[in-house]
């Protein structure tokens, strides 16, 4: 089988971070978060995976040279413009020639979800597109979705309003499709899959959906991305992966609890680096203290970091004290 991986966006949530890097290619516990989907997608058997790229296609193909990732062979799908999500999965599609069951995913999301019972759900009920949905307590972030008790979508609302709607179950951006659904999707022309295809199946009948209580995380956010890393470090999710890169350089006397520390990264004598993601690279100069943030740049000594995201351009100086801020403010670029 063969799935289109939606990649293509702008990741504006997590800037300054993807200001250097696109979202997918964020390491998350030091494994890419593409690869992490990707891995996802090869035990169900899928073979060829077709990013729907946009947005800075180039540190795509570096990343992945050979074109393979995880095992499975890649291929690239360049938009001229950005087509949104439906435009951008007919437009994948029609380029890599699917014409059979295809499986599509939103590239930001983790998942403990066993695909095959998904697909096996698609076929039983002879659904000619099925959303993978997941239990949250505020669905105002995702899409909403109301179902009848076989499964069949009776309303689809992206991003709604508290009054819209009572149901808690939202689209957790796993689908399996039919290549028929592509005839709900004009080509070469922007179109969203939760604005207008999916509420368009839904008034047909033919969209299903079902839900698990499985693990599910859409790392586009900082604290959901921070949430991301730790959940694979401490045990919350059944995969455990080690924290610290081997190519760190720590200081003996740095204390790093509950955080994941990426390959070259710097941390000086006596630093504290606590419930944080460091990147690749970042440096944290000694005696600074780092709590509940992720960093890419460079935090100077003494330097007190509380809920803060700092990019690769980001520098803090010594002896400053930040709580919640943005390092440099996307705001203002
Ligand atoms: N190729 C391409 N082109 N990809 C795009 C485009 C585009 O124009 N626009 C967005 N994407 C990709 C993003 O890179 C991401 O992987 C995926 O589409 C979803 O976009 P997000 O920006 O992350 O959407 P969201 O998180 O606000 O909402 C979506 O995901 C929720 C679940 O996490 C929706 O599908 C919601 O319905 C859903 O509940
Ligand atoms: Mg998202």
């Amino acid at each position: 089988m063969r799935a289109v991986i939606l990649v293509g966006g702008f990741g504006t949530r997590l800037r300054p971070l993807t200001f250097t890097t696109p979202k997918p290619l964020l390491p998350v516990a030091n494994v890419a978060l593409l690869e992490h989907v990707i891995a996802g997608l090869s035990v169900v058997g899928v073979t060829e995976v077709v990013l729907a790229l946009g947005f800075k296609p180039e540190p795509f193909m570096s990343a992945f040279p050979d074109g393979v990732c995880a095992g499975v062979a890649l291929r690239y799908a360049v938009e001229p413009e950005p087509m949104d999500t439906a435009g951008a999965i007919g437009f994948a599609a029609r380029f890599a020639q699917i014409n059979e069951t295809f499986i599509v995913v939103n590239g930001d999301i983790l998942t403990d979800l066993d695909i095959s019972t998904l697909i096996a759900f698609h076929r039983n009920h002879g659904a000619i597109a099925t959303l993978h949905l997941t239990p949250v307590e505020d669905p105002s972030q995702y899409g909403v979705v109301e179902t009848n008790n076989d499964g069949v979508v009776q309303r689809f609302v992206e991003k709604p309003q508290a009054h819209e709607t009572t149901s808690r179950a939202v689209n957790a951006g796993t689908y399996i499709f039919e290549p028929s659904v592509l005839d709900y999707v004009v080509p070469n022309k922007p179109l969203s899959a939760e604005r207008v295809v999916f509420p368009a199946l839904a008034a047909k009948g033919v969209l299903y959906a079902m839900s698990t209580n499985d693990y599910w995380i859409d790392t586009g956010r900082p604290e959901t991305y921070l949430a991301a890393n730790l959940d694979l470090i401490d045990g919350t999710r059944s995969q455990i992966l080690a924290s610290i890169a081997a190519q760190a350089h720590i200081a003996g006397t740095a204390v790093i609890t509950h955080s994941v520390v990426g390959d070259g990264c710097r941390i000086g004598a006596g630093a504290i680096v606590a419930n944080s993601v460091l990147l690749p690279g970042a440096v944290v100069q000694d005696g600074a203290r780092v709590e509940a943030s992720i960093v890419m740049g460079h935090i100077g000594a003494y330097a007190n970091v509380t809920d803060c995201v700092v990019g690769a351009e980001g520098r803090i100086d010594g002896h400053t004290t930040l709580v919640a801020k943005k390092i440099p403010d996307p705001a203002t670029l």
